[in-house]
């Protein structure tokens, strides 16, 4: 592989990556909409604001390297959205549905740990360590996202939150 095919291999990976999260712009507030929880609700309007920095990063990194952002749309976060909204429309508002969204999004920031992890990969690969060192600003924050929603199920979504004051009553 030449690397001007490991370059367009990065850009392809980068587009599939911004498509992901302009995805995400959208969809985390209809997140935070349909769950009860106050811990899980704060949760996604947190990482929409994280979102938006994570967007203005990549738009960073089109910059340094010249390039434009792709008009492929990312069909796998489309197909994890669309697991989200089937959560919604199957499950009423409550613990449940709360406890399906939490597994919804830990799959989201998986698929985005996996490719932020791959693109430093490439980055760096690249001899772009400035390029990388932005992604693992991201990387982090996706990282962090997920501890956050683990202790929100293991904080015992089905008492915690909105039954915290019938419980201590
Ligand atoms: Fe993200």
């Amino acid at each position: 592989m030449s690397r001007k095919e490991f370059y367009i291999l990065f850009v392809d990976l980068l587009n599939d990556i911004y498509s992901g999260e302009n995805q995400l712009i959208d969809g985390l507030p209809h997140l935070a909409e349909a769950s009860t929880n106050p811990k899980l609700k704060k949760a996604f309007t947190h990482h929409l604001k994280e979102t938006k920095e994570q967007k203005k990063r990549l738009d960073e990194i089109y910059h340094k390297i010249g390039e434009h952002p792709g008009d492929d749309k990312c069909e796998a976060m489309e197909g994890l959205l669309s697991e989200c909204t089937e959560c919604i429309k199957h499950y009423k508002k409550s613990p449940i549905r709360d406890a399906a969204l939490i597994r919804c999004a830990q799959c989201v920031e998986h698929y985005e740990i996996a490719n932020y992890g791959t693109l430093r990969a490439f980055a760096k690969e690249l001899g772009r360590n400035d390029i990388a060192d932005l992604i693992q600003h991201s990387l982090d924050e996706e990282g962090e996202a997920n501890k956050t929603l683990n202790e929100v199920a293991e904080g015992g979504i089905f008492t915690s939150g909105v039954n915290d004051k019938a419980l201590n009553s």
